[in-house]
């Protein structure tokens, strides 16, 4: 029997592959700030964590019988998979299993950024909803745009099929050519050209401000910025001041480079949807997502290679 730390409760659904190993759980719902994850990581074979855990270097260096790490996110930049791996860890994600709800939720966020649902509907709740106006909340059409996705992996590729729904033209840009109709080998090009710009990049220090101040610049003045990926992608302090300018015409985020602590000058920006880091938040899918954490942790306790291991050099040869 293993010791497995369970930085959060989880679905009941998603505890029957680690049944019979000892869990450990915080006693209240409150998350786990990094000091205590460190304190109880001394004395656990296995951590199923989440996006919000930071597992630093100091962190693995308190747990000298650690044998897995696994995120209860696609996403791993909270984990120092270098220590990890140094350290013969391994550490496992959930892929796959979100890509559609995800999808869903980016696509959510091209409708409401473009067609300015938040403005409208806080006016109507306030009450500055006094009379119809021919001219009023003209926002931009969704049918028919150019989309432009920066990353094409399974959530890219799966809203660019909802985008076919929408008549959409889907052109994307990946760091390796995909080989597939509508790839756009430079970035600037596919900004220049977008309608709509939908990220779909994972952070990592390349993509850190990857869409900084000269790059929304490039953008079209009508183009609407959706983010879903990482918050620290887009520099929000140039992305606050395009929509103030009106040098963009609209943005819809789920992710922030500060988390949960939101840019002041995004929560003031006309014609933005914000929202809480909600993409893969269905029942369903997190469910599946925190047994496929489940699972591969308990692979890894039994001596087995969990497909979703992001550093599988790990297990050697
Ligand atoms: C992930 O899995 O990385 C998402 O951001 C969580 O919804």
């Amino acid at each position: 029997m293993a010791r497995i730390l369970l930085t959060s409760r989880l679905p009941d659904d998603a505890l029957g592959p680690i049944v019979g190993h000892e869990l450990v759980m915080p006693s209240s719902g409150v998350p786990l700030t990094t000091d205590e994850v460190a304190d109880l990581a001394r004395d656990v074979d296995a951590i199923v964590c989440q996006l919000t855990d930071r597992i630093t270097e100091a962190v693995l260096a308190c747990a000298s019988r650690l044998a897995v790490i696994a995120t209860v996110s696609v996403g791993y930049d909270n984990l120092d998979v270098g220590a990890a791996t140094r350290a013969g860890v391994a550490v496992c994600n959930t892929p796959g299993v979100l890509d559609d709800t995800t999808a869903d939720l980016a696509f959510a966020l091209i409708l409401a950024a473009s067609r300015l649902l938040s403005d409208s509907e806080r006016d109507l709740r306030n009450g500055g909803w006094t009379d119809w106006r021919f001219d009023g909340y003209l926002g931009q059409d969704v049918h028919g745009a150019t989309l432009g996705l920066v990353g094409y992996g399974r959530i890219g590729r799966a809203v660019a099929r909802r985008a076919e729904g929408f008549s959409m033209r889907v052109l994307h840009h990946a760091r390796r050519p995909t080989g597939l109709q509508g790839y756009v080998i430079e970035l600037d090009d596919l900004l220049r050209q977008a309608d709509v710009v939908s990220l779909h990049v994972p952070l990592t220090p390349e993509t850190r401000h990857l869409i900084d101040a000269r790059r929304l610049a490039l953008m079209k003045p009508t183009a609407v910025l959706v983010n879903t990926a990482r918050g620290p992608v887009v520099d929000e302090e140039a992305l606050g001041a395009a929509l103030e300018s009106g040098r963009l015409f609209a943005a819809g985020l789920d992710v922030y480079e500060h988390e949960p602590t939101i840019h002041p000058r995004l929560v003031a920006a006309p014609r933005t949807v914000l929202l809480p880091h909600i993409g893969s938040a269905s029942f369903a899918t997190r469910t599946a997502m925190a047994r496929l954490a489940t699972s591969a942790v308990a692979e890894v306790l039994a001596g087995g290679r969990p497909p979703n291991t992001v550093n599988p050099e790990v297990f050697g040869n």
